[in-house]
């Protein structure tokens, strides 16, 4: 399949890892590219730009495939060194990065001169117009459904996606919600020219993290995630766990006076807990609605080579039997 971001990013398939705080290290990245996706190394995670330089270069090792590199901007108490990361991206001679969270308008200059593709990750039209406008190569528009932060508008991919490509000329992946061969036809027929998925990625043999993890994804159904921190306007999608509860009881208790201070217990240093000792009431971290479509832990060649063959049997057979008169069944269960 070829398709506008397939030939932006030198590419196979049409579909992107999200970067993912404590998953998105070489294992997964790696794993991701060699099977024709965009594997992509979360930048922050590595607690240090020399860090990052030495994580690139194991990724490198893995794979020969292009992969990225994800840089988020939110709000923290001491801001990260930015600058050093990129050049620790451009040294490494990594050719894609994902931002996330506020604008990158300030290090597009210093991305562009390394001959970087950006793609940055909005959850409105409005941002993915003004990412274009500042010379973003590409968008992930993140709905509603996503893990992680929604944003505080609620629009989900149904309206978002076909709203997006009405507005933008730059090419977009669909985020947020996206599991199997369905989510991809159906992104790729609102406009966009492949999908990037978060979650998903983690119920995979290749995602460096805690079995646990895995397993409470499988079991979770699309019922089980909660949104967190909307008080402060910092909106996060996480999986629903005993820490999350008492998040939920605070916030409560505390109203609009809430402050991040009251909660931090349930929000801060959570990822090493959940991702490598596994354990699952630590408290806040990201998940979609889409672990409701998430039935087994693959490896990551099988959940993509699965995605494309049945992309293909949904448009060659299904879409355009209805052209023909004849409707075939969609996969019901998308499991090997
Ligand atoms: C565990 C986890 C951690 C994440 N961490 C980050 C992050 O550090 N930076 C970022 O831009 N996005 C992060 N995301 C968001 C993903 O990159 C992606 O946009 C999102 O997962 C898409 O929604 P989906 O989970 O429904 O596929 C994270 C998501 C998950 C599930």
């Amino acid at each position: 399949m070829k398709t506008a971001i397939t030939e932006m990013f030198g590419i196979q398939h049409p579909i992107i890892q999200g970067g993912m705080h404590y998953v998105g290290f070489a294992e997964l990245a790696a794993a991701v590219s060699n099977a024709g996706g965009l594997g992509i190394i979360t930048g922050l995670t590595q607690k240090t730009p020399e860090l990052l330089a030495k994580e690139i270069a194991r990724c490198r090792g893995m794979t020969d495939k292009p992969f990225g590199v994800n840089l988020t901007f939110l709000p923290s108490f001491t801001a990260p060194p930015y600058p050093e990361y990129i050049a620790a991206i451009r040294e490494g001679g990594v050719k894609v990065v994902e931002t996330a969270g506020r604008s990158p308008e300030q290090y597009m200059p210093a991305l562009k001169a390394a001959g970087i593709k950006v793609i940055h990750k909005c959850t409105s039209v409005r941002h993915s117009l003004k990412a274009e406008k500042i010379g973003c190569d590409a968008v992930s528009v993140d709905g509603f459904e996503c893990g992680g932060h929604p944003g505080e508008d609620d629009i989900p991919n149904m309206i978002l996606l076909p709203r997006a490509a009405e507005e933008l000329k730059i090419p977009f992946v669909a985020s947020g919600g996206m599991a199997d061969a369905r989510s991809l036809v159906a992104s790729l027929a609102m406009g966009a020219s492949g999908m990037n998925m978060g979650t998903r990625f983690i119920a995979t043999k290749e995602a460096p993290v805690h079995d646990n993890v895995k397993q409470a994804l499988v079991a979770a159904s699309e019922l089980d995630t909660r949104l967190v921190m909307r008080e402060l306007r910092n909106t996060e999608r996480v999986l629903q766990n005993k820490g999350v509860d008492r998040l939920l009881d605070i916030e409560r208790e505390r109203g609009k006076g809430l402050k991040i201070e009251d909660i931090h217990d349930q929000v801060a240093g959570v990822y090493p807990k959940v991702m490598i000792d596994g354990d699952m009431d630590a408290g806040a971290w990201s998940c979609g609605m889409v672990a409701g479509l998430i039935h087994d832990i693959p490896t990551v060649k099988e959940l993509i080579d699965r995605i494309m063959t049945e992309a293909e049997q949904i448009i060659r057979q299904r879409l355009a039997g209805f052209l023909d008169g004849a409707e075939v069944k969609a996969p019901a269960r998308a499991v090997a």
